[in-house]
């Protein structure tokens, strides 16, 4: 079993389930459009964001890495039309391909893009004494994945839960030959979810269309 393999399983889940509807298709197309790089999250991820923003009853969502904006669709479905989505993306290019893939599938009304680096815009949001997030997605630069989940204890409440996409990386996690700045950032993710009373949390591995990886799932617990 391979990656073509994982591959063709999420296809057929995509297929059976009917995952992907007409307006989250358009968002590939466009983005391809506008040569941004393929590295949204998958169909059944992006499914995944939305049903876990639902159970945990999210309205307020914060997250920190938009690209076109594909996995941000999701969010937005999972918190429904009363809720709100908050996404952080340093790319003025990027943001603006969202924006419009965002207001194509219904969604943009309930998205704000904020743009800058984005611990300049947390910061930006703490001074605004912005309300608490209940759910925070982190995919961005990987580096920072330690800085961003202390961003998202600052800005989330006991019981907001965390996801950071990536962290697996190939297996790389549990590479000691592995010391890339990406694998470094994974590493700090687990060892502040270790060491951090209020935070509690694991690490599903996945296969699929993006190969070999994995989001650590956490919950803020006080
Ligand atoms: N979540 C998206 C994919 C995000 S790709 C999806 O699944 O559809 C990572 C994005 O993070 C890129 O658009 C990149 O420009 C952005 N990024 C990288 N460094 C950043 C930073 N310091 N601040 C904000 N965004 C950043
Ligand atoms: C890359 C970034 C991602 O967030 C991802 O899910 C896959 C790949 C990248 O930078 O290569
Ligand atoms: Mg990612």
């Amino acid at each position: 079993m391979g990656k073509s393999e994982w591959a063709a399983v999420d296809d057929y889940i995509v297929a059976e389930l009917q995952t992907e509807d007409e307006a989250v298709r358009a968002v590939h197309a466009a983005n391809a459009d506008a040569g941004l790089p393929t590295i949204d999250v998958s169909a059944p991820q992006g499914k995944q964001l939305e049903l876990l923003a639902a159970i945990a009853g999210a309205g307020r969502v914060l997250e920190i890495g938009t690209l076109g904006g594909y996995s941000t669709i999701w969010l937005a479905r999972g918190v429904g039309p009363q809720g709100s989505v908050t996404t952080c993306e340093v790319d003025q290019h990027h943001a603006d391909v969202a924006r419009a893939n965002l207001d194509r599938a219904g969604v943009g009304d309930r998205v704000e893009i904020r743009v800058g680096p984005a611990l300049e815009s947390l910061a930006a949001l703490e001074s605004e004494h912005a309300e608490a997030f209940d759910f925070v997605f982190i995919d961005a630069d990987k580096v920072n994945n330690g800085n961003y989940l202390r961003w998202a204890l600052r800005l989330g409440r006991p019981g907001t839960v965390v996801v950071v996409d990536n962290v697996v990386r190939g297996g790389s996690l549990a590479d000691p030959g592995k010391t890339d700045d990406a694998t470094e950032g994974s590493r700090e993710v687990l060892a502040l979810i270790a060491a951090e009373p209020r935070l509690d949390g694991t690490v599903v591995q996945t296969v699929g269309s993006k190969g070999w990886d994995g989001f650590a799932l956490a919950r803020i617990v006080r």
